[in-house]
């Protein structure tokens, strides 16, 4: 069962320690919202992580600046869509621990009254829910407990459907998420499910690890986790292209994380950012 918090005001979050949630933590094994955590200077990792963490460092020495132009990039990606495109309310899968601004920040800072459900599998992500329920008065911020893999769980939870009104747009982002999932898991498929219950005027925004730039540091960093019995899934950019299968690229098209629509914050050279990225518009 999915577990779910809400907060329809910034002070009113029903907080993570509700006895229907119990966060159990492994510290034993690397997990991937705690590593990425390290390489983004957070406090909220273990040693297993740290070491999952420098092991793949080691392999790409960039590894940290892109975790940084993944954040950078869901900020303007979060802009475009509020201020250019009008959307009010996002469905973000894979959230990660908190690290302002996080995608409700941005949005709401723009449109108050913007609505954002997050969704994680991580138990340390849901112990931090509170912090990802600080929304303005006139917003609405939700957290959903589950997993990608079982989309129908996300789409008829009951903190979904109270939060978004699934008749009108929605922007869907599924941030360095995707990789974690291995072929056999059927990725697409469940993200399919998630687009079809989308209407028209909706977007999908993904990025995703590639091999396609640098094969032989990404090769070993997947060699890294492997060892450390994690899945990781790099995809070439035709593999990333049919995500979007059926929805319309919007400009620059599908490009590295920090050649979409960059501005004066990007540091990072495109093509030592081993990221696709794109967002796309349903039809
Ligand atoms: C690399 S982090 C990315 C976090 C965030 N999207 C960002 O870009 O900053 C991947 C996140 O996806 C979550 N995750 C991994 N597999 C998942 C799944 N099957 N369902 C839901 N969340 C998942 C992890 O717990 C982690 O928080």
């Amino acid at each position: 069962m999915p577990h779910s918090v809400r907060s329809p005001v910034s002070d009113n979050a029903v907080p993570s320690s509700s006895p229907e949630v119990v966060p159990v933590v492994d510290d034993k094994f690397p997990h991937s919202a705690r590593i990425y955590d390290w390489w983004l200077g957070g406090k909220d990792n273990f040693a297993a992580d740290r070491a999952m963490g420098a092991a793949m460092l080691e392999a790409i020495p960039n590894l940290r600046e892109m975790a940084m132009e993944n954040r950078r990039f869901v900020h303007r990606v979060t802009r475009h869509l509020v201020l250019q495109a009008g959307i009010r309310q996002f469905l973000d899968i894979g959230t990660g621990i908190p690290t302002r601004p996080n995608l409700h920040d941005v949005a709401q800072a723009l449109a108050p009254e913007t609505r954002v459900v997050y969704v994680d599998n991580d138990p340390l992500v849901l112990a931090h829910a509170r912090a990802l329920m600080m929304s303005t008065p006139q917003g609405r911020t939700a957290y959903i407990h589950a997993d990608l893999r079982r989309p129908e769980a996300i789409l008829t939870d009951t903190t979904l459907t109270d939060t978004l009104d699934l008749n009108q747009p929605v922007a869907l982002a599924v941030i360095a998420v995707l990789m974690l999932l291995g072929d056999d898991e059927d990725p697409a498929g469940k993200l399919r499910t998630l687009m079809q219950a989308l209407p028209s005027g909706s977007y999908l925004t993904i990025t995703h690890p590639t091999q396609d730039f640098d094969p032989e540091a990404v090769g070993a960093a997947v060699a890294a986790a492997t060892r450390g019995g994690m899945t990781l899934v790099p995809r070439s950019r035709s593999e990333v292209e049919r995500f979007f299968d059926g929805w319309e690229l919007i400009e620059p098209g599908l490009v590295p994380v920090t050649a979409w629509r960059p501005d004066s914050t990007n540091t990072t050279e495109p093509h030592t950012a081993y990221y696709w990225s794109g967002v796309a518009r349903k039809p």
